[in-house]
């Protein structure tokens, strides 16, 4: 290895000032030698790396995931990009996969308007689809990629190149993985290269935990609030939670799966977190326990009355706070199998207690197309539920909610994340069924 101080375009001068370590091979890239779509990826990688203290680039060590999964007509330069990289014969290393598509005609009803809307812009999608295909693309739409049903599973210690930030919580602390929360375009570009610039969340320092989270409430929480709870407490630092293992089984086990899926989502969205520890449970804090906080960390009591706190700041963003909800969207993130069962049986459930037969609220379970394949070819409740009015898409709700006309429509949805990004608005668990099969958001009188 030999250290440049060469990141600029050639023959400027230009330089970031600062220096990498580049292998030979590295180094012949950048100078060119392996034609200029190459160059100015490494180029653009190297950059990118130096701006978080990079020193070197190392291998990556499994399938990428795409956060940038929708053709909107605006970013022209990414796919000009793209043209350039499927130019010169380039491909990633090995096959990725992307976000859910932002659009679903075949199991959303859209309106008109919206089919109008949606084509608009979204009209770049069939296109951009093709570039991914060629640059490696596996037709896995959905940002649960690392599920066993779509198959990009990273095993432990995995070098990764992730930029879907719920994928990217999951991927680090449930499956122990190490990918940073790179950026759109930077995650495509280390993947064809097969290299991730060495910082952050692929290091063992980067991974040690600042805060120490105590959960402290009389049962277990709803995921999702104390997801959100932690991110915005915690903003981009990496927690180490406890008291959660009263309430959860193994990582190993579905449901703490969807739990852990669910909770880390909230905490990257509603702050930035990339890596969270839960002692006794994931990995890194099963083998490793409180030894994974550094020495000065902070401490963070989330008791029930803190988590009724943070719930009572969510802002009501719908244009009357009183109005008739119109559309429900479970699964963001994507649901798991067994989140896609439990929720149709609970919804199904709720209808008979109150003696109805179809919900008031068009409500859909968003979970990957190859999780849907197998609950509509197993699930024996999937006939009474479409009856009921109950619907599955593979498409993202937040795709769906950046449409300026849904956006003033009465969503309601039990995703921290969705809420933050969108207007929809936030209920626990229990109180999104009671909304959709009473269609108001009022509490009943008992
Ligand atoms: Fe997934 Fe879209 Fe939500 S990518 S996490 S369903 S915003």
């Amino acid at each position: 290895m030999r250290a440049i101080r060469t990141a600029g375009r050639r023959g400027t001068g230009e330089s970031p000032g600062e220096a990498m370590e580049l292998a030979p091979e590295e180094h012949a890239i950048l100078a060119g030698e392996r034609g200029e779509a190459l160059r100015k990826a490494v180029d653009s990688v190297v950059r990118y790396g130096l701006a978080f203290g990079a020193r070197r680039l190392v291998e990556i060590e499994g399938g990428g995931h795409l956060v940038t999964s929708f053709g909107s007509g605006t970013m022209k330069p990414y796919y000009a990009m793209l043209d350039d990289l499927i130019a010169a014969g380039l491909r990633s290393a090995r096959p990725f996969t992307a976000n859910p598509r932002p659009v679903d005609y075949a199991n959303v009803r859209y309106g008109l308007v919206d089919h109008l809307a949606l084509r608009l812009l979204y009209g770049k999608q069939k296109a951009y689809e093709s570039q991914l295909t060629r640059l490696g693309l596996r037709d896995a739409f959905s940002c649960t990629c690392y599920l066993p049903e779509v198959g990009n599973t990273p095993r432990r210690d995995a070098v990764l190149a992730w930029s879907e930030s719920s994928a990217v919580v999951f991927a680090n602390s449930v499956l122990g993985a190490r990918t940073n929360r790179n950026a759109a375009g930077i995650d495509l570009l280390c993947n064809v290269l097969g290299k991730a610039p060495l910082f952050g969340l692929l290091t063992d320092d980067g991974r040690r935990a600042s805060w120490l989270v105590e959960v402290r409430t009389q049962a277990l929480p709803e995921a999702q609030l104390l997801g959100s709870t932690i991110g915005q407490r915690v903003v981009d630092a990496v927690p180490y939670v406890t008291g959660l293992d009263r309430f959860l089984e193994p990582a190993s086990d579905d449901a703490t799966v969807g739990y852990l899926k669910d909770m880390g989502a909230a905490a990257a969205s509603n702050g930035a977190v990339g890596l969270y520890h839960v002692e006794g449970i994931t990995p890194e804090a099963a083998a490793e326990g409180r030894g994974l906080l550094l020495d000065a960390y902070r401490r963070y009591v989330v008791d029930d009355d803190e988590l009724a706190h943070v719930k009572s700041g969510y802002p009501v963003l719908w244009k009357r706070s009183d109005a008739v909800p119109r559309l429900c969207f479970i699964g963001c993130p994507h649901l798991t199998h067994r989140q896609v069962s439990e929720w149709t049986e609970r919804i199904l459930d709720a209808l008979r207690q109150t003696g109805r037969v179809r919900l008031e609220v068009e409500t859909y379970l968003c979970a990957a197309p190859q999780v849907l394949e197998v609950f509509r070819r197993e699930g024996p409740t999937l006939a009474s539920a479409l009856r009921a009015g109950l619907r599955f898409t593979s498409l993202c709700p937040l795709m769906f909610m950046a449409n300026p006309l849904v956006e003033r429509r009465a969503v309601v949805t039990n995703s921290a994340k969705l809420r933050t990004y969108s207007t929809a608005r936030y209920f626990i668990d229990d109180d999104v069924v009671r909304v959709v099969v009473e269609g108001t958001t009022k509490a009943s009188k008992q």
